[in-house]
């Protein structure tokens, strides 16, 4: 299902900065070459992923689901100037093309890109985070968020992709082992102690996430 109207979409593009040379062209290599090109974040969501950034000017980013690299790219574009992004990713076929892209970025040298499974690479990582990004397998989503957020430093943030998937959760019955796992993380988040939320209905909904 379609959430937002696809001319308001596009309105909101045209009405948001655009992505720079590196990014399109990442972005068009994926959608030519890559047979799950929409699980690129697209334009306005990377410009709103490089706002909250920019924001932060975060010491450490976390992204679990690097796919070809679009996201982290723009979530780099905010780090602080020692800052480090780490990414990782599963498929060793996407995390070689997100590398080849991030060897071109100026911020390349500050990514660091795991290969393997998050659950297995998470317990490793001993950063303390100011702001992780949610956009892998859904139905581990709530083991990601129990893994990453007690190294979440206090007012950093998470932003959880895909918390409205594709409309499915808003169906009486919820059908499918990524919709039921995003509704059990939605369900999990409401109630959770020591944050505070909003669910934002850019693109396919995005979880923002305060440790308080
Ligand atoms: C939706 S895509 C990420 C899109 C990317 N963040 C972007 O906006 O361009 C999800 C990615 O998570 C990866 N993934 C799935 N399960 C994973 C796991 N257990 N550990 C690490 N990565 C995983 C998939 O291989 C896929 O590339």
């Amino acid at each position: 299902m379609e959430l937002v109207n696809p001319l308001a979409e596009s309105y909101a593009a045209k009405y948001s900065s655009g992505e720079t040379p590196l990014l399109r062209e990442l972005a068009a290599w994926t959608r030519q070459n890559h047979p799950e090109q929409h699980m690129l974040s697209g334009t306005v969501q990377g410009r709103f992923l490089s706002l909250v950034s920019h924001m932060l000017r975060p010491a450490r980013i976390l992204e679990i689901g690097t796919f070809t690299g679009y996201s982290a790219l723009c979530l780099a574009e905010g780090l602080a100037p020692e800052g480090l992004l780490h990414t990782i990713e599963l498929r060793e076929a996407d995390a070689t093309v997100a590398r080849s892209f991030f060897d071109r970025s100026d911020k390349g040298g500050q990514i660091l890109l795991h290969t393997g499974n998050a659950l297995d690479i998470l317990p490793g990582l001993e950063e303390t985070w100011d702001l992780v990004f949610i956009d892998a397998d859904k139905p581990a989503y709530i083991d990601y968020f129990n893994l990453v957020f007690p190294r979440l430093r206090q007012n950093g943030f998470i932003l959880a992709d895909n918390v409205l998937f594709h409309g499915q959760v808003l169906q009486e019955t919820i059908k499918g082992k990524s919709a039921r796992g995003i509704q059990a993380f939605n369900d999990f988040i409401r109630t959770y102690p020591g944050i505070e939320t909003t669910l934002l209905t850019i693109r396919d909904g995005l979880y923002l996430i305060r440790k308080s």
